[in-house]
């Protein structure tokens, strides 16, 4: 026997020998024999191939200037910021999955795309967690009746029988809802293990490819986003779309993590409302509130999600830490954080040791882009200095670590946009200078983290 031969049901990590407890996450009993392996060095290449088989594959090699492709027509989802993320509308036989925490409304925007799409073609919904009275419910409290008819709905968790069932009806989409629940029963392990999770998504791509089947897959992410989650079945559908947002703000970001036939990154804003989710199609300012006051730890910068500029506040909170220091932080990544935090003191002289550190982008949302360094390390400058930042001021940069603020992408559509919402001041990198007439009052330059925030304190002394 060569190769791995124990697979772990809880991580997918494969080992050469059996053992109580997996080596790679600690699980105890989790080992079971691969099987798929064992088959295929019983069955060796020639047995199973055939040379007829291998002859004819070889001929199937082609150049690739021989490969015609057919030009095929994208279906229209209903909603044109699902449209846009997708790539101008969903790709017939694209396997799409959709991840988000329990409750953000992956089940709602599904059973209203279906319920769109079903105009025109045959859907079929599987739910694997909700009675069809829930479903139904659901869609009475939408609106949905009307266009119904093409909308079959199935409550299924085994994998096999729902990919009999959808042969032998051939929909053209399919919601699968959600791969937490459904089961193969080429795996040992139960509903919601790593092994099941590949192996339903796995069969489900094949049955999508083989048949020409645009299949949605909804998937619970934890908090960690880690392993419970499908983010371990990233690379094996098509396109991944995450929603993000607060529970208990009402709108819901939904960004294209991954896409096969279109652009990364591009957002989509929708609102929750009493009637489902609706898209929101002017966002840029969706996250700030109307009544913000002078306040410090509080700054607002633009990013660039996608293809618009959105406009974000970032808060800080720094206080001495009573124990351990803590770093917090809440929509930005913690690596990056601790970086600027040494950026900090390495050039300006801010200790923050003793300190414990919060960060926050209100409205739930992530902020990737490292254009938000310079808000990042202003908010947090001005919490510990008490410095209140005027109401109208806008910042944006790049952060390196020799303390230089380095330029970011459409730096004067940031500021177009952010004008167009009353923002006067500016504080952006010197080689952002708009080339163009500015649209703000005030328009601060500046090459490095020691100018910005001797700038900072001149204002504050204004
Ligand atoms: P749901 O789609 O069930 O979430 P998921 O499938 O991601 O777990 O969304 C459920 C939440 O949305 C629930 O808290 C109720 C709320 N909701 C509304 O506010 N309005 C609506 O019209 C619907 C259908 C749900
Ligand atoms: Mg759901």
């Amino acid at each position: 026997m060569n190769g791995l031969d124990y697979i772990c049901d809880s991580c997918g990590q494969s080992s050469k020998k059996w053992s109580g407890q997996c080596g790679f996450c600690g699980a105890w009993n989790s080992l079971s024999e691969n099987k798929k392996m064992l088959l295929q060095t019983k069955n060796t290449v020639s047995k199973t191939i055939g040379q007829k088989h291998l002859a004819g594959k070889l001929e199937s090699l082609t150049s690739i200037n021989q490969i015609k492709t057919e030009r095929r027509t994208r279906m229209d989802t209903g909603f044109s910021e699902l449209n846009r993320i997708l790539g101008d509308g969903i790709m017939p036989g694209a396997v799409i999955l959709i991840g988000g925490d329990p409750g953000i409304g992956k089940s709602t925007l599904l059973l209203q795309l279906l319920s769109y799409l079903s105009q025109n073609y045959l859907s079929i919904y599987t739910t694997g967690e909700e009675s069809l009275e829930q479903i139904k419910s659901r869609s009475d409290r939408v609106g949905l009746t009307n266009f119904a008819k093409n909308l079959k709905l199935l409550a299924e968790n085994n994998l096999e029988t729902i990919i009999h069932i959808l042969e032998t009806e051939k929909p053209k989409i399919v919601v699968i809802d959600s791969i937490q629940t459904l089961f193969s029963l080429n795996s040992n392990s139960s509903a919601g293990s790593v092994s099941q999770l590949k192996e339903c998504t796995s069969e489900i791509v094949q049955f999508a490819k083989k048949t020409g089947t645009t299949v949605f897959i909804a998937g619970h992410v934890t908090k960690d986003g880690s392993l419970a989650g499908p983010r371990i079945l990233e690379h094996i559908v098509d396109t991944v779309l995450y929603f993000e947002g607060d529970k208990s703000s009402r709108y819901r970001i939904l960004r294209a993590f991954k896409n096969r036939f279109g652009a990364v990154n591009e957002i989509g804003v929708f609102a929750m409302t009493e009637t489902g989710l609706k898209q929101v199609s002017n966002p840029s300012a969706i996250f700030l509130s109307s009544d913000r006051t002078q306040n410090s730890g509080c700054i607002i910068t633009a990013m660039n999600e996608g293809t618009r500029p959105l406009l974000l506040e970032i808060q800080a909170l720094v206080s001495p830490s009573q124990y351990q220091p803590r770093r917090i932080c809440v929509g930005i990544d913690s690596q990056r954080l601790n970086m600027l935090l040494a950026v900090l003191n390495k050039h300006s002289k801010i200790d923050t040791q003793n300190m414990d550190v919060f960060v926050n982008v209100v409205g739930g949302i992530k902020a990737t882009e490292t254009a938000m360094d310079l808000a990042v390390i202003i908010a947090i400058y001005s919490s510990i200095k008490e410095i209140v930042l005027p109401v109208k001021l806008l910042v944006f940069g790049e952060v390196g670590l020799t303390g230089e603020i380095r330029p970011v992408s459409n730096g004067e559509m940031r500021l177009s946009e952010s004008a167009k919402h009353g923002f006067e001041i500016a504080i952006i990198p010197k080689r952002n200078k708009p080339t163009k007439s500015c649209p703000f009052k005030n328009t601060i330059l500046v090459e490095n983290l020691a100018d910005a925030l001797l700038e900072l304190n001149k204002l504050n002394n204004q």
